[in-house]
């Protein structure tokens, strides 16, 4: 089966607690589960990584990387946290393993908050950005994975 990976950057793991009236209730669980779940619908195999360091997170993209270019996976569905922000580590990255797709998801619409959340590293190289759906983001955007693959345009 097709693999995509779910990678949540740094404080993601403390979904739940965190400012719960900005980022909610569901846990980081919770929210793989869903994404796991969501992903047996599609067809696809939901892997799931949060990581709070830089280098991890690059780790991981440069792997998956080369699962896309042996035709094992299908994208990256990506929360780089407040890595989006200052990381152009993180932009060198994903332009480096183009063309795999890395789909930006933030649970919170950064744009309504405060202005240094309002840059993206990431978003001049994602594949596409959803923002500000909460938990339902990272499913719209396995949902644009699975479609992208049936249209071809993906493995
Ligand atoms: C976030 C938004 C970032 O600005 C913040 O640093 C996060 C979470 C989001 O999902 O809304 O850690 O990526």
């Amino acid at each position: 089966m097709a693999r995509v990976l779910v990678l949540n950057g740094p404080n993601l793991n403390l979904l739940g607690a965190r400012e719960p009236s900005v980022y909610g209730a569901d846990t980081l669980a919770d929210l793989e589960a869903r994404c796991r779940a969501h992903g047996e619908r599609l067809g696809v195999a939901v892997e799931c990584v949060q990581s709070n360091h830089e280098g991890v997170l690059l780790d991981h993209l440069h792997a998956w990387g080369q699962h896309y270019r042996d035709r094992q996976a299908v994208g990256v569905v990506f929360n780089p946290g407040a890595y989006t922000h200052t990381s152009i580590a993180l932009h060198d990255a994903i332009k480096g393993v183009a063309p795999m797709p890395v789909i930006e998801v933030h649970l919170s619409n950064v744009h309504a908050r405060e202005p240094f959340r309002h840059h993206s590293w990431v978003a001049p190289v994602a594949a596409g950005s959803i923002i500000g759906f909460g938990v339902d983001g990272y499913l719209l955007a396995l949902d644009a994975l699975a479609r992208r693959r049936a249209a071809g345009l993906s493995t």
